[in-house]
């Protein structure tokens, strides 16, 4: 086996920089001279231009501002290593400019790129390709650029237009959303339902900010880059780079039980479409999704990427004071989901994960907040697995609990719990005899006497202890789930 080969001498110097998502994506398709004819990333006047025009400075069209942003102490270099998130080294920037963005203030740099490494973060590159490693396909060729697979009336729509501009088709899942891996086996599994000789090739390209239209000129810049004549396009937009196809309206003929142009079809025997709400209520609910509307491997993909809610990923987080009942209700609650059964419960109770996890840390709002951090972290991964997380510490700060409200959704559920025990009566109960040491001053910043607890106002249940047994509190949690389709009832 041969070493990788290392950073060579001269670069090791210099500053590394590891660019958002958007901009890493950006980074890749420069290097593959995808975006030609751009070389690098964009300095300040063609910024400008291309936001206010949809021109570079030179009058050549380019509808989105591709710039890398830094910190303000990776400006003053010449050179700047860019990296991969997991350190890898991608390219030098040459430094042509270092400029503010009018708006945000943030520093920028622009300049062009010198490639040092293949990039191989992100999922499927056994099928990406570079535009100058494709054969050059004779003829035309119709590209669909999507982020969404194709059910049986998109596979008929691309068809019928293929057929009109007797094109090859090109499918280029669009990457850099949450069900990546699920877009492009869907895609993949349709293959058979497309033109001999169609090809599917994963490119890095994730929504940015910004109209919808400027979207499809940059998703036409990409499909000519890998050699398409024409791009299919839901709608006519002005000024892209090959002339857009826009298909005619097709529905399910429920006489005859096939997908065509509405046009050939009588108009009582057109069926009303799926909606994408209906669609995402089959699924949640573990219901089949009719084989009129997409192909049963389609289906099986979707179900992949959004399992039912009483199979997916979970997490209950619970906040209250401390002597509130929080860990009685989460263990009580563990116990009753692990009977259950179905899926892995992992309980973050409060005082367990600051032994471990979070060793070390005080009660300051900064090293609390680090430890919901934490807490968020692990729960978030933990739904991202499918199982269930029931945390429970004090969490009195709405701003770091809205932040594991936003990490864990993006991979599950979650629920939250007030446990609100008055104050009084978690003084009163005391089991651990640090209320009376925080009252006697042996204990600073104690949550409820000398340190902030914000009230939730965005809980999904509230729960006094004082006025019920913890058997009823855990019956209560439970319902809230079965309610929301979490757990199964009975
Ligand atoms: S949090 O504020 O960071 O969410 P966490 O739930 O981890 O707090 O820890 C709270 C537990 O630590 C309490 O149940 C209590 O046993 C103990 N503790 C020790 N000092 C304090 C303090 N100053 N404030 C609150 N809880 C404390």
């Amino acid at each position: 086996m041969t070493a990788e080969p290392g950073l060579p001498d001269t670069l090791r110097d210099l500053p590394a920089w590891t660019p958002d998502a958007i901009e890493l994506a950006d980074l890749e398709l420069l290097l593959a001279g995808v975006y030609r004819p751009l070389a690098g990333f964009l300095g300040s006047f063609d910024t400008a231009m291309v936001i206010g025009g949809g021109r570079l400075a030179d009058g050549t069209p380019w509808p989105v501002p591709v710039t890398l942003a830094v910190p303000k102490d990776l400006t003053g270099h010449d050179r700047v290593v860019l990296q991969d998130p997991e350190g890898v080294p991608l390219a030098v920037l040459d430094v042509a400019e270092t400029w503010q963005d009018p708006t945000s203030q943030g520093w920028r740099l622009a300049g062009p790129l010198e490639p040092l490494r293949a990039p191989a973060h992100g999922p499927f590159h056994r099928l990406r390709r570079r535009p100058d490693q494709i054969e050059p396909h004779e003829g035309a060729v119709l590209a669909v650029a999507t982020r969404e697979p194709l059910h049986r009336k998109q596979l008929g729509q691309l068809r019928q237009v293929a057929e009109q501009l007797d094109a090859g088709v090109l499918v280029l899942p669009l990457l850099g959303g949450r069900y990546d891996e699920a877009l492009v086996r869907a895609l993949l599994a349709v293959r058979k339902e497309l033109p001999e000789g169609s090809r599917v090739i994963p490119v890095p390209l994730p929504r940015r900010d910004g109209d919808e239209r400027r979207d499809v000129l940059l998703r036409s810049h990409v499909a000519a880059a890998y050699g398409a004549t024409h791009l299919l396009s839901e709608e006519e937009v002005e000024g892209t780079a090959i002339p857009v196809a826009v298909p005619e309206p097709w529905a399910y003929d429920a006489d005859v039980e096939v997908w065509r142009p509405v046009a050939r079809i009588e108009p009582d025997h057109v069926q009303a479409e799926l909606t994408r709400e209906r669609l995402e209520e089959l699924l949640d609910r573990g219901e089949p999704i009719p084989d009129w509307f997409t192909p049963p491997a389609v289906a099986a993909e979707l179900a992949v990427a959004r399992p039912p809610k009483h199979e997916r990923g979970l997490t209950v987080f619970f906040t209250g004071l401390s002597g509130s009942g929080k860990s009685t209700v989460a263990r009580g609650l563990a116990d009753a989901l692990v009977e259950r059964g179905g899926r892995t419960v992992s309980l973050l109770d409060g005082d367990v994960v600051r032994r471990l996890l979070s060793a070390g840390l005080t009660f300051s709002r900064a090293d609390r907040d680090l430890n919901i951090r934490r807490i968020g972290y692990v729960a978030s991964e933990i739904t991202r697995h499918g199982g269930v997380a029931v945390c429970a510490p004090i969490a009195p700060y709405a701003a770091s609990r809205a932040e594991v409200r936003r990490m864990v959704t993006a991979a599950g559920g979650f629920v939250l719990v007030h446990v609100a025990t008055p104050l009084e009566e978690c003084e009163r109960r005391d089991r651990k005899g640090l209320y009376a040491k925080a009252r006697a001053g042996l204990i600073p910043e104690f949550t409820g006497i000398s340190d902030p607890y914000e009230e939730p106002d965005d809980a999904d249940l509230v729960l006094d202890t004082s006025a019920m047994t913890p058997d009823e509190a855990v019956a209560r949690v439970l319902d809230l789930l079965v309610a929301g389709g979490w757990v199964r009832g009975g």
